[in-house]
């Protein structure tokens, strides 16, 4: 990390959502436990991928980074200052330094407003006058992300997804951010059109340094994009180390089954693994598991696993930064297939 005070630092973040029920009088019959005691860093200019299956809370936590949700516990930190609760008035310096960047380009441009009004809406907001105005602004945060220019004035139908989501990244560059967070950025577009927009992201990232929490349904796609990684599941990080140990060294059996999925285009300089399907699905984060909330998927889970949470540290064998969330952490060894066909319990 680059400097001793990190831009984000989140500690024991945790979101749950109550749910309402009972009739006449409503009242809260339990909680989605979407986010659960999350911790974890960035540094100036440092991007952190952040992997997980549908439902897992990358989103949810997305938000709280952001503060468009209040957290239910824990604490958020931005340049050494406590955001946690902090109000609209107080937030407003920072608002215009951490942005983010959504998955559905379509959705998140207004169709009835010009892309140059789309691209000067967070300067207009925010009452920032560049140099030179708003529009030779905009023409140039176009430029940089690959459009013409003289695209000012067209509506956002005229773009193709890809175009949309460079849009979106313009935007979001309008205020000079210093943190983005991108909640998965390129899943709603074409496979083809993916990797220019990863491009376009790292370019920003290196060239801007600007640092970047990337959401990411699965490991491929935050491969060459992120330094550090974090894998989730069910509101809680089990893994996260830099990308060469984490993708080198895997240690949860979660990270491992999430790799095997990866095509081996991808996995060029790891070695081969064998594909592990995951039996049955996430449980529900309103009663998730006891102990291990990846127990009843886990092929190797004892009554261990069951009475006690794996705490999230560095495991003998991890290198510095590189913690694991296991009570029998993975070797370098491939996992035998026979001890993969084992019918999970089922899920709660
Ligand atoms: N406003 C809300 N009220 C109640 N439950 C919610 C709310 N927002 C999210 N959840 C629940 O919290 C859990 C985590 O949701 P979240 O959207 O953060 O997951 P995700 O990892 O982003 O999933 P996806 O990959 O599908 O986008 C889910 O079970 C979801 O249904
Ligand atoms: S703690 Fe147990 S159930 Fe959880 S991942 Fe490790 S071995 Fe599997
Ligand atoms: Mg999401």
């Amino acid at each position: 990390m680059s400097s001793t005070t990190p831009l984000l630092d989140v500690s024991g973040l945790t979101k749950h959502f109550p749910i309402k029920g009972g009739f006449p009088i409503r009242r809260t019959v339990g909680h989605v436990q979407a986010v659960d005691g999350l911790d974890f860093q960035v540094g100036e200019g440092e991007s952190l991928g952040l992997v997980g299956e549908s439902g897992c809370g990358k989103s949810t936590t997305g938000r709280l980074i952001t503060r468009l949700l209040e957290p239910t516990a824990g604490k958020v930190s931005y340049q050494g200052k406590d955001i946690t609760h902090a109000n609209r008035k107080q937030l407003a310096p920072i608002r215009s330094e951490i942005q983010m960047i959504f998955q559905d380009p379509y959705a998140s441009l207004n169709p009835r407003q010009t892309v140059g009004k789309i691209v000067s809406g967070p300067m207009e907001i925010n009452n920032v006058n560049p140099a030179g105005g708003r529009e030779k602004r905009v023409r140039e945060l176009l430029e940089i992300v690959g459009l013409n220019p003289e695209h000012y004035n067209r509506f956002p139908h005229e773009f193709s997804g890809g175009q949309r989501q460079r849009i979106g990244v313009a935007r979001a560059l309008a205020l000079e951010p210093k943190l983005i967070v991108a909640d998965e950025p390129v899943s709603a577009l074409d496979v083809s059109i993916q990797a220019q927009v990863v491009n376009l992201l790292q370019k920003v990232q290196q060239e801007l340094g600007i640092a970047f929490v990337f959401i990411a349904h699965d490991l491929a796609v935050v491969r060459h994009f992120s330094q550090r990684v974090a894998v989730m599941y069910l509101g809680k990080i089990v893994e996260i180390a830099d990308r060469d140990d984490l993708y080198g060294n895997p240690r949860h059996p979660y990270t491992r089954a999430l790799l095997s999925a990866v095509p081996e285009a991808t996995v060029d300089e790891t070695p081969a693994r064998d594909r592990i399907r995951l039996q049955g699905d996430v449980p529900s984060p309103i009663n998730p598991p006891s102990g291990c909330r990846f127990r009843t998927r886990c092929w190797k889970a004892t009554e261990k696993c069951a009475t006690e949470a794996p705490p999230l540290v560095q495991v003998e064998g991890n290198k510095p930064g590189h913690l694991t969330a296991c009570h029998y952490p993975e070797t370098a060894e491939a996992v035998p297939a026979a001890r993969l066909s084992k019918d999970p319990e089922p899920a709660i």
